[in-house]
């Protein structure tokens, strides 16, 4: 059974569509620690309600990276998932866990990805350019912002009606049906 460990800063829609996948036997895996650097990430109340160890670090008073990987360490965690995780991660950190973290972003990389291309800027960008198609990416974390290789990808139509918040509303519908299946692709394949 892989051990998944999932960062959040924000709701957490993504981390329930992980918690919910692991309800299956067949996907090998379950959410043993959550862990969010803000206090009122509704992330944290997910895990709360699933029994999930969880903790907020504050980067604020504590070294985040350093802290993170005690609480990790400790549930002897096999893989890291970001789900709209808003802090970017050390260099040690992604050494420590080289290979062995993912994230999901809110488009088709290597566009519209990169430093401040994140949540709604990321939509908003899109839409502006008028690009006809959007998606979203789920990929291995390495030193640089949205850069490491691409696990899966789904495409979603722009509609000439769009705005940036029509547009994330159904992005994030797929991002729910992604983030699970390509864990799943990475832990037959990868670890
Ligand atoms: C998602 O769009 C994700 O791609 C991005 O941040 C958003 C987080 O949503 N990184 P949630 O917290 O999982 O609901």
């Amino acid at each position: 059974m892989v051990r998944i460990g999932v960062l959040v800063s924000g709701g957490g829609t993504n981390l329930q569509a992980i918690i919910d996948a692991c309800r299956s036997k067949k996907f090998g895996a379950k959410v043993v620690a959550v862990i969010s650097d803000r206090k009122d990430a509704f992330g944290l109340q997910r895990a709360k309600k699933n029994k999930i160890k969880n903790i907020f670090i504050d980067p604020k008073k504590y070294d985040f990276d350093k802290e993170t990987i005690g609480f990790l360490e400790k549930q002897k965690i096999d893989l890291v998932c970001l789900a709209g995780f808003l802090l970017k991660l050390s260099k040690n950190f992604v050494r420590k866990y080289k290979g062995r973290i993912l994230n999901i972003h809110p488009a088709l990389l290597p566009k519209f990805g990169g430093s401040g291309m994140y949540g709604m800027n990321v939509h908003k960008a899109v839409v502006g350019a008028k690009e006809k198609v959007s998606g979203c990416s789920v990929h291995v974390v390495d030193e640089k912002y949205d850069h490491g290789k691409v696990i899966l990808q789904k495409k979603v139509k722009v509609l000439k009606s769009d705005t940036p918040k029509t547009l994330q509303k159904r992005v994030l519908k797929q991002e729910h049906k992604l983030y699970p299946a390509a864990i799943k692709l990475f832990i037959e394949r990868c670890l």
